[in-house]
């Protein structure tokens, strides 16, 4: 008895994620695992998540530095997933009140405290959480709340009237405020979650005024470039004036949030008779539409296959943020690079390869051919300290890399895209996604429309700032007109 105590101890320790990837209890409970490490990383009794009270810890350089306030938005769209797909309904209050607790006094994702630095893709994270809450029947909020469907809807108003065609012949600008730096730079994920929220209200309510606004910054992002039409890569930005594609760093997101539009554009002109179909051009299946999305969406998910899953470094069909990753190719020798918002990224193409999956019946295969892989080999990176079931950055590596490589802030990012693998992969047995004639969640399409609080940020007039961000006057121009010069910056 008594040699025995020490091993037992010496087990119990041994706390690394046992994935059986054939059994369904041994998955939710690897995602579960994972839900548990994301909630340990949220601060105790704040339960929202915004900058100075999500993680914030000092860096090794002395500098403050945390978690953006989009990432709070990206967390609790990986817990609605985790609800929705396994049903634990654990983290659902933490979920709903911060969702509450940032609309902003206009209920449109633009609190007050963030909107001088608001990117158009940091609101529109939290537009696609409360998107989410509509299409999988997350529990309404109390009547006198502002209610998901209306929030996504006031998102993709308040964005809608931002597109610019002043240069590259459209597309939105990556930030919101001309004074902020990447002012001049229209990037994919902006445009992608645009069209993303777009086509998903068009297929969630049936209205065809989004589904065209969705196909225009679809064909914008071809135009310009950003979407390369051969092999579907799809790049990181182009700076105005000259919207050359300067950037052709791809990063998995940008990937996915277009998959997971296209997937919903070919659901919205589907007849699809699980969801029953809401307008004219689903009745009657809309087929040239229907085959156009069909292909772009085979045409998408192919493309990520060199980048993001490794066909060409001998390890094939493992998820692998390329861009900053260690490489397989010199047996991981450089360190990588990645920030705390890239860390986070596999999260959100395993989330949208998962949205995929549930709409388009002919991607499954190819998908699950992806995620089956990839979760054995995330398993495996999962058996760091502390607890023994830490997770690694890479998933490739067979093993704990380290992260977060000596930066004292991390582990939300890698936490949270282990758990949106793992949850992914009982995606098959999910309820469907709901409708407006299938859900419950309250919409209005005038929602974001007005003048507002703090107005709709439009900007108006020559752009005269370039990229010099952050030094100079913070010019501040709301639709009211009102200038706010902020008196804590001076020129340098
Ligand atoms: C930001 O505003 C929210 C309310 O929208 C508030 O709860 C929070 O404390 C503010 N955060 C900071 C850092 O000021
Ligand atoms: C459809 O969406 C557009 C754009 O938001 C809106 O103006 C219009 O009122 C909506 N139509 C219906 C019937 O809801
Ligand atoms: C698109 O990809 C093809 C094939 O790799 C390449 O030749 C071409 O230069 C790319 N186009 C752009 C605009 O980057
Ligand atoms: C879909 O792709 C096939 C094969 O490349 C092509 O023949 C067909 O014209 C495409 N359909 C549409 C509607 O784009």
């Amino acid at each position: 008895m008594k040699l025995l105590t020490p091993l037992l101890l010496l087990l119990s320790l041994t706390a690394a994620i046992d994935l059986n990837i054939d059994d369904k209890a041994s998955i939710k409970a690897a995602a579960a695992r994972m839900a548990a490490k994301l909630r340990e990383l949220y601060p105790r009794g704040q339960p929202w998540f915004n900058p100075g009270e999500f993680g914030i810890l000092p860096s090794t350089t002395g500098k403050n530095i945390g978690y953006y306030w989009w990432e709070g938005g990206a967390a609790m769209g990986a817990w609605i997933d985790y609800w929705f797909i396994t049903k634990d309904d654990q983290y659902n209050a933490i979920v709903t009140e911060a969702l509450l607790h940032q609309v902003g006094p206009d209920n449109d994702y633009q609190p007050p405290n963030q909107t001088l630095s608001l990117g158009n893709d940091d609101q529109a994270f939290w537009g696609i959480a409360v998107l989410a809450a509509a299409e999988k029947g997350y529990p309404d909020p109390p009547p006198d709340k502002p209610q998901w469907l209306a929030l996504a809807q006031a998102v993709f108003n308040r964005q809608v009237v931002r597109w610019d065609t002043e240069f590259c012949g459209g597309g939105l600008r990556w930030q919101v405020f001309r004074s902020n730096q990447g002012y001049n730079y229209k990037n994919s994920i902006s445009n992608g979650l645009l069209f993303q929220i777009g086509a998903r209200l068009a297929r969630y309510t049936g209205n065809q005024t989004y589904a065209d606004l969705a196909k225009r910054t679809y064909d914008w992002q071809k135009t310009i470039g950003l979407t390369n039409t051969t092999n579907y890569y799809v790049y990181d930005g182009a700076h105005v004036p000259d919207c050359v594609v300067t950037s052709k760093v791809q990063w998995s997101y940008n990937a996915g949030t277009l998959l997971a539009g296209a997937a919903a554009m070919y659901d919205y002109y589907s007849a699809d008779l699980l969801n029953p179909p809401l307008t004219a051009q689903a009745t009657l299946g809309n087929q040239p539409s229907m085959d156009f999305w069909q292909n772009e969406t085979m045409n998408l998910l192919r493309g990520i296959d060199m980048p993001f899953f490794n066909m060409n470094d001998g390890l094939p069909n493992i998820m692998r943020e390329s861009g900053c990753e260690s490489s397989p190719r010199d047996n991981f020798a450089r360190p990588p690079t990645c920030n705390i918002d890239q860390r986070s990224f596999k999260a959100y193409l395993s989330r949208f390869m998962g949205y995929t999956h549930q709409l388009c019946p002919f991607t499954r295969d190819y998908i699950m051919a992806r995620l089956r892989p990839s979760a054995i080999a995330a398993a495996k990176a999962c058996t760091g300290q502390p607890g023994g079931d830490t997770c690694g950055l890479s998933w490739l590596m067979g093993k704990y890399d380290g992260a977060p490589y000596g930066v004292v802030v991390g582990g939300v990012g890698e936490h949270m895209a282990t758990m949106e693998l793992f949850q992914t992969l009982l995606i098959g047995d999910a309820a469907p996604l709901k409708t407006m004639k299938t859900g419950t969640s309250k919409g209005d399409p005038a929602a974001g429309t007005g003048s507002g609080t703090v107005g709709d940020l439009r900007q108006t007039g020559p752009t005269t700032v370039g990229d010099r961000a952050g030094a100079g006057i913070l010019t501040v121009v709301t639709a009211v007109g009102i200038v706010a010069l902020s008196a804590w910056l001076v020129w340098p």
